[in-house]
């Protein structure tokens, strides 16, 4: 499988937003990674449809959208519309996960599930089949810069399993608290599309994303 890395620009610097992804698109990294939260199914608000609009377009990397939303079926249509690529919602946060990923489908967009570090893999069983990726948190929603949780690495093992024994190849993302210190245990333990906000843009962004892409690189 191809491993991916997707930047979360919830870290960047929004004075010059364009350059630094431009950055990171050119040492390698193919996904963008827009983190939307809304007061209410996370403490902190961040950003939405007007950012997201403006990206597209100017950005080459796909845009990969995380909802941290309660009840996000209300706003896929809208998301889908403004230029992203894939959404991903919280399964803690739908009345009806079904419905939503049918919804984000039918808005001809890839759709993504994800689950809280609190809520168990087993949760996902009845979806397998439906997502095209599978988000592990590996920190609390909410905040950049948060300590990588290890058991997540636990969970990304037993969804990898679940997903080989029905012969799914599907993405499994995994996000908070990644360094290149530590990624090479998130993408053995089955993972492929790595988010890394402080990873990324605390420090050299080319630098950094070029690391990042060795590691990722030598372990497909
Ligand atoms: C947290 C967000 C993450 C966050 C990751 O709620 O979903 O995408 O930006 O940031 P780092 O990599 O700094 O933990
Ligand atoms: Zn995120």
């Amino acid at each position: 499988m191809e491993n991916i890395l997707a930047p979360s620009i919830l870290s960047a610097d929004f004075k010059i937003l364009g350059e630094q992804i431009e950055q990171t698109e050119k040492a390698g990294a193919k996904y963008i990674h827009f983190d939307v939260m809304d007061g209410i199914f996370v403490p902190s608000i961040s950003f939405g449809m007007p950012v997201l609009s403006a990206l597209k377009g100017a950005v080459k990397q796909a845009l990969d959208v995380h909802l941290m939303v309660t009840e996000p079926i209300r706003y896929v249509k809208e998301f889908a519309k403004c230029g992203a690529d894939i959404i991903t919602v919280h399964l803690e946060a739908c009345e009806d996960v079904k419905a939503t990923v049918d919804e984000i489908k039918a808005s001809g967009v890839k759709a993504g599930i994800t689950i809280k570090p609190a809520t168990p893999v087993k949760e996902l069983i009845p979806y397998l089949e439906l997502a095209d990726m599978f988000l592990i948190m590996s920190v609390e929603p909410g905040f950049g810069g948060q300590a990588f949780i290890p058991e997540s690495l636990d969970k990304i093992k037993e969804l990898r399993t679940l997903l080989d024994e029905r012969g799914l190849k599907t993405d499994i993302e995994v996000d908070g608290g990644i360094y290149c210190e530590n990624v090479e245990a998130v993408l053995d333990a089955g993972a492929n599309i790595i988010v890394s906000g402080s990873g990324v843009f605390k420090g050299n962004i080319t630098e950094n994303t070029k690391r990042f892409m060795e590691i990722l690189k030598r372990h497909e």
